[in-house]
């Protein structure tokens, strides 16, 4: 029997299609398996203009998903909350702490408004799930808690620390990603991929005993990466022979530039205000 159809609409996005609030964030929409899924919120100014423009009502979500900490993922939290009902919301326990990028010797913090911190810590604890280990959300949606990180080339991606001085680097253990099935054959959302794009599909077609790839749609950020690691990044895709490829908010024009390159048409970049059906 053929599963049933999957549609994701990217709510936020650094891009936009015309009418929309671009911002440096992310946000998906995810119909799927019987429910509704919001993975990440973006920074929260973009969130609800953007849903109520593309017919998202907000307030019929199940679940709400975080893929790592950083305030560009989570601004939105306080909004949701105010807007969902009964949302349960999944993360890893590392999405608040303190947490910088340090550039030419300048701290920016990055966390997690305080905000949303508190709107979280308002949720019954029953509806507040904490996860280090994969874990199905229904029959046939998982995410992955923490993400090994089995490749020598790839990095957190940027200068992440976890103290203002930059003495304790920040490894974004947070970092988790969602797998959709359907007829034995996965689509793939990430955050940010700061655990390494090539560690997060590995992992998980490694929990789904090798079951094939067929689209990956989210940041991958690739835009401090040099060469050596933006051409095994590429070679590594290339050998999971994806349908789909769509980058979308940190990927980096240049890592855009080069899967274009390689994959043609099967290149999507993404922007606010596209819906994917599968
Ligand atoms: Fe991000
Ligand atoms: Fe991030």
């Amino acid at each position: 029997m053929k599963s049933r159809k999957i549609t994701i609409t990217i709510l936020v996005d650094n891009q936009t299609h015309e009418g929309l609030h671009a911002e440096h964030g992310l946000a998906m929409w995810i119909e799927a398996d019987g429910r509704r899924i919001l993975f990440d919120t973006g920074q929260g100014a973009a969130l609800a203009s953007n849903a109520q423009a593309l017919g998202v009502d907000l307030k019929d979500t199940d679940m709400l998903v975080l893929s790592h900490g950083h305030y560009d993922h989570t601004g939105g939290i306080p909004e949701l909350l105010r807007q969902s009902g009964k949302v349960d919301v999944y993360c890893h326990s590392g999405v608040v702490q303190p947490r910088y990028a340090i550039r030419e010797g300048r701290p920016k913090p990055i966390q997690m408004p305080t905000k949303a911190m508190a709107a979280l810590d308002r949720l019954p604890s029953q509806r507040l799930h904490w996860i280090r280990q994969p874990t199905w959300l229904t029959e046939d949606i998982g995410i992955t808690g923490f993400i090994p990180r089995g490749s020598n080339y790839e990095d957190t991606g940027g200068p992440f620390y976890l103290d203002p001085e930059g003495r304790y680097a920040d490894p974004i253990n947070d970092d988790l990603a969602l797998w959709i099935r359907q007829d034995d054959e996965l689509v793939v959302c990430v955050g940010c991929s700061h655990a390494g794009l090539v560690n997060t599909l590995n992992y998980i077609r490694d929990l789904n005993h090798g079951q094939r790839i067929r689209t990956v749609i989210g940041g991958f950020h690739l835009l401090d990466a040099g060469s050596e690691r933006l051409e095994r990044t590429i070679s590594a895709l290339t050998e999971l022979e994806p349908e789909t490829v769509i980058p979308c908010h940190c990927t980096g024009d240049n890592a855009v530039a080069m899967l274009r390159q390689t994959f043609g048409k099967a290149v999507l970049p993404g922007a606010a205000g596209m819906i994917f059906q599968f």
